[in-house]
């Protein structure tokens, strides 16, 4: 993991649980000064941490501002390559542009761009994203799989399956289902969008960045008008606040191990897992695509993760890319 001194004391303190930890003892185990762990310290409750002295003991963490940064993220992490690297940022544009650029420099498999609010967030289509500041989780992560260019729209899916289960594993009050290929609804709401680029040649994909956006901790009026009525967040849902630090590393985990499984063991078992999640499958729907509009039962997904819906005269069509109505 490559996190800052800030963040690896951070760190330190997230897991400590409620314990003190001497400045000593910190100071040995990471191998700088006290001055500079104080300096550290001081530098963390400029950005909103509380720390209280306790006598003979050190520090205690007393309260930390609500934040997606690196080292919150890291204390519920479990993976090997996902989240190892976090680039942090309170604002920018889109996390996608701040991904291309990434990839362009180099940057490795799982690494991950998080803000706390993007000023020009992309949905799909080129349609605009609302990214309300600190109430969301938007972000991007950059996936390098070994897989053929046609293979790309499947980690759509993975992701979608990935975050169906992260939520399931953390939260009691509501279960989101599947739109087809990759919105999440809860009673019939919009909670999540995914929107997977691909950066390829032509026989050889260099990188998939699979940016996602969840709605947690907005209150109903935190959505402009004209989504008030289709929009929800986990928040609202659940009835209480929740920790967006938390639901990111269970996501990552997931994530890495739903990636390497579809590595490893193909789209067979992610479909599977993306059937039981599914909202769509038995259901009459509008298939919007780029020329035309198709409406009838959609049947199932193919083993590509192309979407069939069965005409009222019998035809059976493939779906590569659309917008679903359920009717
Ligand atoms: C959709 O239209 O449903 C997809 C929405 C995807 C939004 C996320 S937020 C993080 C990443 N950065 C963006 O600009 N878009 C994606």
């Amino acid at each position: 993991m490559t996190l800052s001194m800030k963040d690896k004391i951070l760190k330190r303190f997230l897991l400590a649980s409620g314990d003190p930890i001497s400045g000593q003892h910190l100071a040995e185990e990471l191998g700088i000064s006290r001055t500079a762990v104080w300096k550290h310290l001081q530098s963390l409750q400029e950005e909103g941490y509380t720390f209280d002295t306790v006598k003979k003991k050190g520090y205690l963490l007393t309260s930390k501002p609500d934040r997606v940064d690196a080292a919150s993220i890291a204390s519920f992490l479990s993976t090997e390559r996902f989240g190892q690297t976090v680039h942090y940022l309170e604002e920018c544009a889109t996390t996608q542009a701040i991904a291309h650029e990434l990839v362009r420099k180099g940057a490795g498999d799982g690494t991950v761009v998080i803000a706390e609010t993007q000023t020009d967030g992309k949905g799909r289509m080129s349609r605009p994203w609302e990214s309300t500041k600190g109430k969301g989780i938007w972000m991007t992560v950059i996936i390098k799989p070994d897989v053929l260019p046609h293979q790309a729209p499947q980690f759509t899916l993975v992701a979608a399956v990935s975050i169906v289960n992260a939520i399931k594993s953390l939260y009691s009050n509501f279960t989101p289902m599947i739109k087809w290929p990759n919105d999440l609804l809860i009673n019939g709401r919009k909670c999540t969008g995914i929107l997977t680029e691909m950066i390829a040649e032509i026989d050889r994909v260099q990188a998939l960045l699979i940016g996602i956006g969840i709605n947690v901790n907005q209150r109903p009026e935190d959505f402009p008008e004209m989504l008030q009525s289709i929009a929800t967040s986990l928040s609202i849902e659940e009835q209480k606040q929740l920790n967006r630090a938390e639901l990111v590393g269970t996501i990552l985990n997931y994530l890495e191990k739903y990636s390497d499984l579809y590595v490893t063991e193909g789209f067979g078992p992610i479909k599977q897992l993306w059937e039981q999640a599914s909202g769509t499958i038995g259901k009459q729907i509008k298939a919007t695509t780029l020329t035309e509009v198709i409406e009838g039962k959609a049947i199932g997904i193919t083993e590509s993760g192309v979407l069939e819906i069965q005409l009222e005269d019998g035809e059976i069509r493939s779906i590569y890319s659309a917008d679903i109505e359920l009717k």
